[in-house]
């Protein structure tokens, strides 16, 4: 006779993650959809979510704080009343659930067209440069981003305070946390990199002064909303939204990492730099050893065995999970009981299908679960 031990996977195991307790490890990463008309979350975005509750973690799609971050068509919003009762009724579904859900706030800098912009507002960044590339418009299609007008001492005050006022209003619409969206070519980043930093203040010039703004923005909303709610998302060697290598990657984000882990935030997530090449792994290694807290990693995760690999070496503590989540919305059952993924139709990640916005949105079934 033979004994087996089963021991349960660490990403099914729960975590505290800050001020928020999860009931496993596996979070859903942050998806633009495009499905809020008029930059309002909608019932369809409630039911969206509802259905991907059992993660661990939600980190909602990209959220603008404001008018002049809203680059994107049908992005939603977070800075007037309407949106906060719309998230409100997110909030509230993913919680009757049983799930958790931080909202992550996306300011696009001068990733925009001002076709996008609600009153057709001008993006703002650290300079006034134009982005490389095209973004879509539901008028005129594909067009050239728009030049940024470049922030002044005033348009930086301006600025972080709506990171903070939406941080508030998230709080007050039932999230349990935000996660500044530091990563992917946006306005934070933008501030990081030398490329599309080209400020003689002291925001930018050296390492100290790009990292500046970002640093001091993470501080401003965990001052009002508590470092246990404040979290981040960071991007090194990701060149997406025309934001090329630059000598002092490395140096950028060992500050980053100290400065975070000084100021306790809830967690920082990585979108995995190791899979840019040997200096991804090395910067990956680096961020771990300055940052002791809470690391979610992100890229490419698919399975229950690299999920353990990341987490039992403690390269990470959690793991978030992007494109699968869009058309497994049970994925974490799915993982649990060892069930194929459905493959999802990128066709309609950011745009309705022929029968409407629903199609491939909130039609994806979840399978049958046989326990
Ligand atoms: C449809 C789609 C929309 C995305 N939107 C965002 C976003 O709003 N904010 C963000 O930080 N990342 C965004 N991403 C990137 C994902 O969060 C994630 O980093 C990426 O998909 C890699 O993870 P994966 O290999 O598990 O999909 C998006 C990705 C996809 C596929």
């Amino acid at each position: 006779m033979t004994t087996s031990v089963t021991t349960t996977p660490l990403a099914l195991t729960p975590i505290t993650v800050g001020a928020t307790a999860l009931q496993n490890r596996i979070v859903m990463a942050p998806m633009t959809r495009n499905r809020a008309i008029g930059n309002v979350p909608n019932a369809m975005m409630v039911e969206y979510y509802r259905q991907r509750a059992s993660a661990g973690l939600i980190i909602t799609e990209g959220t603008a704080p404001s008018a002049d971050g809203t680059g994107y068509a049908r992005i939603p919003g977070l800075h007037t009343s309407e949106q906060r009762d719309g998230w409100k009724q997110v909030t509230d579904a993913v919680h009757a659930e049983g799930g958790r859900i931080f909202l992550q706030i996306m300011h696009t800098g001068r990733i925009f067209n001002t076709l996008n912009t609600p009153g057709g507002i001008a993006g703002v960044a650290p300079s006034a440069i134009a982005a490389a590339g095209d973004i879509w418009t539901d008028q005129q299609q594909l067009q050239p981003h728009d030049t940024p007008e470049a922030l002044d001492a005033d348009g930086l005050a301006r600025v972080q305070q709506a990171f903070v006022d939406s941080a508030k209003l998230a709080i007050d619409a039932g999230f349990d946390g935000i996660e500044l969206h530091a990563a992917n070519g946006y306005l934070l980043q933008q501030f990081l990199n030398p490329h599309s930093n080209q400020r003689t203040d002291a925001y930018g010039g050296s390492v100290e002064g790009r990292a500046r703004f970002v640093l001091e923005t993470a501080r401003a909303v965990a001052r009002v909303i508590g470092a246990d709610r404040t979290a981040i998302r960071l991007s090194p060697w990701n060149q997406y939204n025309d934001q090329p290598d630059y000598d002092e990657i490395d140096a950028t984000y060992v500050l980053l990492a100290r400065e975070l882990q000084a100021l306790g935030i809830a967690y920082l997530h990585l979108i995995d730099p190791a899979g840019y090449g040997a200096h991804g792994v090395a910067t990956r290694a680096a961020v771990r050893e300055h940052f002791r807290g809470t690391i979610i990693l992100n890229g490419g995760i698919r399975t229950l065995y690299t999920m353990q690999d990341l987490l039992a070496s403690g390269t990470a503590d959690l793991v978030a999970v992007g494109a699968p989540f869009i058309s497994n919305p049970d994925l974490v059952d799915r993982l649990r009981q060892g069930l194929p993924l459905s493959q999802g139709n990128p066709a309609t990640f950011f745009a309705p299908g022929a029968s409407g916005f629903a199609e491939g949105y909130t039609d994806y079934p979840a399978a049958e679960i046989i326990s």
